[in-house]
């Protein structure tokens, strides 16, 4: 059966989805436990912010946006950084390929940085198709500035919004101020309550 383009797959099948794909436990671990804190995060701004955002979409959303990183494991299970940021382009495909509907791989391929543009991929040289990957709804922007206030570094980081700011200053005043953007219009994470959660609730 092939979903239709409204279906949302419920946190179940997400889960089933990560652990299939997994190539490892650690890996796993690493990327699943990442979309459970983005999550939390994209959540808490949602309640806090009062927008009309569906929040089924936007836990979906969060809780996919980095499958395509288990692409860039090589069978020894090591990570292949060099072409790390082809993880969002490969997550779209790998969603398409279950034949899961546009609105849903997307979240995988508009969440880079603060959203690429045709002339990031050109200039910065990336190796992914030539276009722009710029969220085009508030579910996709929500869950591209959730996913900023946590780095899969090892051991895993959350980061303040100034860490944020200096991480993307490196590439652009422009994706500095987008960030700022956003920062008004979702406001910034109250991280202590996630830090302090359970990841696997
Ligand atoms: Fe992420």
């Amino acid at each position: 059966m092939i979903p239709g383009d409204t279906w949302i797959p419920d946190d179940e099948q997400i889960r089933s989805l990560h652990r299939r794909l997994a190539p490892t436990a650690e890996a796993f671990e690493l990327v699943y436990r990442h979309c459970q804190i983005v999550c939390r995060i994209a959540e808490q701004l949602l309640d806090r912010g009062g927008r009309r955002l569906d929040r089924q979409l936007v836990r979906a959303g969060s809780l996919l946006h980095d499958v395509g990183v288990y692409r860039l494991y090589d069978p020894a299970g090591v990570i292949d950084h060099a072409n790390y940021v082809r993880h969002g382009v490969a997550g779209h495909q790998l969603l398409q390929e279950l034949g899961w509907p546009e609105r849903i791989c997307r979240f995988c391929s508009h969440h880079t940085g603060t959203g690429l543009t045709r002339g990031d991929v050109i200039v910065q040289r990336l190796p992914i198709p030539v276009a722009d990957y710029l969220p085009a709804t508030e579910e996709e922007e929500l869950v591209m500035y959730a996913d900023k206030f946590h780095s899969k570094t090892t051991p895993p980081v959350f980061l303040t919004p100034e860490d944020c700011l200096t991480g993307l200053r490196r590439f652009g005043p422009d994706k500095a101020e987008r960030f700022t953007a956003l920062r008004t219009k979702f406001g910034d994470p109250d991280l202590a309550p996630v830090i302090g959660g359970h990841a696997d609730r």
